[in-house]
């Protein structure tokens, strides 16, 4: 039955005892228990619940632009270049100041903590407060944010290969202090093909977003077309977000914003800011390989099966997803 107390209209549900006590022994930092949210299930730190209302209800502004994504889709990447194209190009603010103050992540789990259950969360706050136009991050999906959202402002959706996600999700859920992920790629994955990730399931995800792709208020770009030509995505970025700017201009925020310069620059890659207290020391960089298709190396023959399983069934089970994932 529902567990989310009287002010939250979301459904949040706790794990089975067994299941909560499997990844609480494979994952450091999830001792404090973890729910499953809305009609799709999603999968939440519990302590979401003193926020599920506050997103379900945050006020956004028509000039807002929402960058929304499963984790590691090319978030980051994507808030960098939407966030110069709206801010004159200004790339000495760029460089010199995080992404996350520059564009605030409404979702920010890890800040939005229990601690003081008296405030709504840092990032939440700031999210709140910081000046127009806002570029906002999030990695809910569609049915935990208002349902007049595409009628308030306009929303990014990027989608990227599950099979690339998947490991660049274990690499990050190793490297984040608030995950403590223990295991190998292969135990990942197993959880991931039992959509026991955090923010999962990924088809759901997707799905949900997918069915709204032809409103005239989402964008739906692919990260595998941003590596492929990245200044064609640009030009449907500048024709979304009306921004008016030239080749040259668009050239320019592609160069700022390419995988070397975002790898070298704490402002974007937080593996760089030295002792960072979250991240776990010899991880892979947050920032990390930037490639496509790369799963394929990371599999062997017995995980590419277990994947393909999952895609088949998984994919099936919600809905319309993007025919390019779920081919071959
Ligand atoms: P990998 O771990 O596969 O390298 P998110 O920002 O949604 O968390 O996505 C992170 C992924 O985007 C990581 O993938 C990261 O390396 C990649 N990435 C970040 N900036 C990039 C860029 N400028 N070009 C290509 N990939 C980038």
């Amino acid at each position: 039955m529902a567990d989310n107390g009287d002010s939250c209209p979301v459904m949040a549900v706790p794990l089975a005892p067994k299941i909560q006590q499997e990844l609480q022994t494979k994952f450091g930092s999830f001792d404090k228990g973890l729910v499953e949210v809305g009609p799709g299930r999603y999968l939440l730190p519990q302590h979401c619940r003193l926020y599920l209302d506050k997103y379900a209800q945050f006020r956004f502004r028509p000039d807002d632009v929402v960058v929304m994504t499963f984790p590691r889709s090319g978030t980051t990447w994507t808030q960098e270049m939407v966030w110069c194209m709206t801010h004159d190009l200004d790339f000495t603010t760029a460089i010199n100041t995080p992404h996350r103050e520059r564009s605030p992540f409404l979702d920010f789990l890890k800040q939005h903590s229990d601690v003081n259950p008296g405030t709504t969360g840092v990032f939440l706050a700031r999210a709140e407060s910081v000046p127009s136009p806002r570029i906002i991050k999030t990695h809910l999906p569609f049915s935990l944010l208002p349902p007049s959202i595409l009628e308030s402002c306009k929303v990014i959706y990027v989608a990227r290969h599950p099979g690339d996600v998947c490991v660049s999700y274990y690499h990050l859920q190793r490297l984040f202090k608030s995950a403590n992920f223990k295991g190998d790629l292969e135990e990942f994955l197993d959880l991931w093909c039992r959509d026991l990730v955090l923010r999962g399931p990924y088809w759901s995800h997707l799905s949900e977003a997918w069915a709204k792709r032809t409103h005239p208020n989402l964008l739906w770009l692919y990260f595998e077309d941003m590596k492929k030509d990245l200044l064609r995505e640009l030009q449907r970025l500048d024709h979304f977000l009306a921004t008016g700017l030239t080749e040259d201009e668009l050239l320019q925020v592609a160069q700022h914003s390419s995988f070397a310069n975002m790898k070298a620059r704490p402002a974007t890659n937080l593996s760089l800011i030295p002792e960072s207290p979250g991240l776990m020391p010899g991880e892979a960089e947050f920032v990390r390989k930037g490639a496509t298709g790369d799963w394929v190396n990371r599999f062997t023959p017995q995980m590419k099966a277990k994947f393909q399983a999952w895609v088949e069934t998984g994919s099936k089970a919600v809905g319309e997803v993007p025919p390019r994932y779920t081919q071959g």
